[in-house]
Order: C-alpha cells, then sequence, then structure tokens
C-alpha cells in the first residue's frame, strides 16, 4: 500500500513498491516548459458528451488519498487528437495546504498552482474497465486543470461542491450529489480549445504508463476561502492527519506539443489592435 507522507511508502518509496512502472520513462507529472512545446496540427477541439448534464456527477468520496467525483454512465470525450472516443469515469483532486502551499501536480514554466483537478476516461472500447485500459499505452486520458485563485466565495460550482466536503472527512465516507452540479458548471472560464498533449502516466502508484494528457492552459478560478476548505476539512487515510500535500513531484521531461500558432499569433494581433485602439481612446 502507498501513500504520500509516511516514510515507508511515501513517493520515494514507489519506485520499488511497484517496480516496472513507477521507475518507468514516461511517468507524470511533469514541469512543462511552454516555449518548448511543439505545434500539431492535429490537437483539434474536443468534443463533451454530458459535461452539461446536472445528473452526471453521482457521489463524492474521500479515498484516503484525495477528494474523488466520479460519473453516470454516458459521460465521454472524443476528437481533442485522441484515436477515438473515451468514458469519463472520474475526477480527483491534487493539493498542498491552502493556498500559501500550492499542490498542483503539474507545472507550467516551473510555476506551480494552488490545486488541480484530473478527469479520467478510458477508450471506449474497453467499457469501463480499467485493468484492461492501462495495458494499452494509450488506454486512458487525462484531463487536468489548474486551479488559481479569485476573489471570494467563487464560483457558486465550487461552492456548492465544497459544501460536501463535511460529510467525508474520514476515509472511505461517501456523499451522493443531489443533482446541483455539471462539469460544466466546475470547468466554467476556461478555454478549453487551449491545451498542452503529451504521453506519461497515472501519477498514483502502479503508476501505468497508459495515459494521453492533457493539460489545459488556463486555469479553473477558484476563491482562497473554498481552496482552503481542502487542507482543512478531511483526513488522510489510517490517521489523524488533515489532507494536505496531495501530489507527486515533476519526473523527468517528456516532449509536449500544443495548437499551432497560427490562431495565438492572430489572437495577440487582434488584442495588440485593441491596446492601440484603447491608446486612441484615451487620448480623447
Ligand atoms: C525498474 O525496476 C525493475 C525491477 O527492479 C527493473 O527490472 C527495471 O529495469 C527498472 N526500470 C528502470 C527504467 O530502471
Ligand atoms: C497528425 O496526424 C497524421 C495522421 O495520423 C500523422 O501522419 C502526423 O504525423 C500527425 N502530426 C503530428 C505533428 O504528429
Ligand atoms: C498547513 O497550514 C496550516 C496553516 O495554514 C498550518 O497550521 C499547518 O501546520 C500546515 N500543515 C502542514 C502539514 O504543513
Ligand atoms: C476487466 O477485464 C478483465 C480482463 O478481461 C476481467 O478479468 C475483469 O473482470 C474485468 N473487470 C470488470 C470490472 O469488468
Ligand atoms: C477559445 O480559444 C480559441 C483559440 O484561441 C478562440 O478561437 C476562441 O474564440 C476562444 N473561445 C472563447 C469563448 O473565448
Ligand atoms: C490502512 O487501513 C486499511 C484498512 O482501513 C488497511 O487495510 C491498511 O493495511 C492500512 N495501511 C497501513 C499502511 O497501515
Ligand atoms: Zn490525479
Amino acid at each position: 500500500e502507498w501513500c504520500y507522507h509516511d516514510p515507508d511508502c511515501s513517493e520515494s518509496t514507489w519506485p520499488s513498491l511497484a517496480a516496472l512502472h513507477c521507475n518507468g520513462t514516461r511517468q507524470s507529472p511533469i514541469n512543462i516548459v511552454s516555449g518548448s512545446a511543439t505545434e500539431d496540427e492535429n490537437l483539434t477541439e474536443f468534443t463533451f458528451e454530458g459535461y452539461n448534464s446536472k445528473s452526471a456527477l453521482e457521489r463524492i468520496e474521500n479515498t484516503g488519498d484525495t477528494v474523488k467525483v466520479t460519473f453516470t454512465t454516458g459521460v465521454k470525450i472524443s476528437g481533442g487528437g485522441l484515436s477515438e472516443s473515451y468514458d469519463s469515469l472520474q475526477f480527483h483532486l491534487h493539493w498542498g495546504n491552502g493556498t500559501a502551499e500550492p499542490g498542483s501536480e503539474h507545472t507550467v514554466d516551473g510555476k506551480r498552482f494552488p490545486m488541480e483537478l484530473h478527469i479520467v476516461n478510458t477508450k471506449s472500447t474497453y467499457s469501463r474497465n480499467t485493468t484492461l485500459a492501462v495495458k494499452d499505452s494509450e488506454g486512458l486520458a487525462a484531463l487536468g486543470f489548474l486551479i488559481e485563485v479569485s476573489v471570494d466565495d467563487q464560483p457558486a460550482s465550487w461552492k456548492t461542491l465544497t459544501s460536501y466536503l463535511t460529510s467525508i472527512s474520514n476515509t472511505g465516507e461517501k456523499i451522493t450529489i443531489q443533482g446541483d452540479l455539471s462539469l460544466d458548471d466546475l470547468l466554467s472560464g476556461v478555454n478549453r480549445s487551449n491545451y498542452y498533449r503529451y504521453l506519461g502516466s497515472l501519477t498514483t502508484p502502479v503508476c501505468n504508463e497508459a495515459v494521453v494528457w492533457t493539460v489545459f492552459k488556463e486555469p479553473i478560478k477558484v476563491s482562497k476561502n473554498l481552496i482552503d476548505l481542502f487542507s482543512s476539512s478531511v483526513y488522510i487515510k489510517n490517521s489523524t492527519s488533515l489532507m494536505v500535500h496531495v501530489y507527486r513531484s515533476t519526473q523527468p521531461s517528456q516532449p509536449v506539443s500544443t495548437q499551432p500558432k497560427a490562431s495565438s499569433s492572430t489572437k495577440s494581433g487582434y488584442s495588440l489592435a485593441l491596446m492601440t485602439f484603447a491608446l486612441i481612446m484615451a487620448r480623447y
């Protein structure tokens, strides 16, 4: 059994605890160097099915290592340069200790964000069987959303999500989500057209190298008071300690790709034009 904190089972023991995987050569998470991402025109738009449904989020659970939300069937993604459609199974979170000690797993140009949300998907071919999916080098697709601090009590969707935390303080506790929240609500404000792509692994043992990673460029904005609730409401397994610092450190870098610059240079040309316009207007 692995863990984040006990020296007997924490990160440095994973390569021996789960050899063949955790000591592999395409491990996650990584630091993404934005300037080194190569352009790939195959990284098209995603299609999200069931992400707008208020009945797609089924249950929230304290697993002892994270807070996990499971989905009903019929939630799917396709496009996004993936070889086929993938079933979305669950999301879970990684964090540090409130906003003071950030705990995203991926870092971008060395910056660690307060939290990170991972949506786990398996190739539709495997009918949600993760045992089969982890045997395929692209059997899973993980969507990573970085979380950044915003103004108080925002957004409403995260206020709703965090309201469930007091019901799952202990390992194994779970509670049904009351149809008051959709994935789109939780991911609001993120333009899902812009992302980084690389091939990596699960970030917890047994670290299978079976994951097509997508890390979205824009973070989800969540207020400090709501972020702080994760590190002050739930406890880790077999312990009276609060669940803090639940993330793996970055692993050796991997080739990262992203959408071709064309669209972003058009965008910056556009904002330059807007700025010039604003400057001209400011004189009047
Ligand atoms: C990982 O550990 C296993 C078992 O000890 C070993 O066979 C394998 O060569 C190691 N892989 C790497 C990349 O070091
Ligand atoms: C895009 O996809 C095509 C067809 O699968 C492939 O031949 C090409 O190498 C891909 N481009 C990149 C940059 O990976
Ligand atoms: C987490 O932060 C709180 C204060 O914000 C502090 O009291 C506590 O000791 C910290 N926990 C760890 C494990 O660093
Ligand atoms: C997943 O597939 C494996 C191998 O075919 C099978 O043994 C296992 O029972 C399946 N698991 C589930 C939950 O269906
Ligand atoms: C999202 O980003 C794409 C590409 O940069 C852009 O074309 C699109 O207009 C953006 N969408 C929104 C809603 O801002
Ligand atoms: C933690 O508790 C579970 C059951 O609650 C037990 O199976 C497991 O062995 C314990 N792990 C450690 C590291 O004590
Ligand atoms: Zn994760």
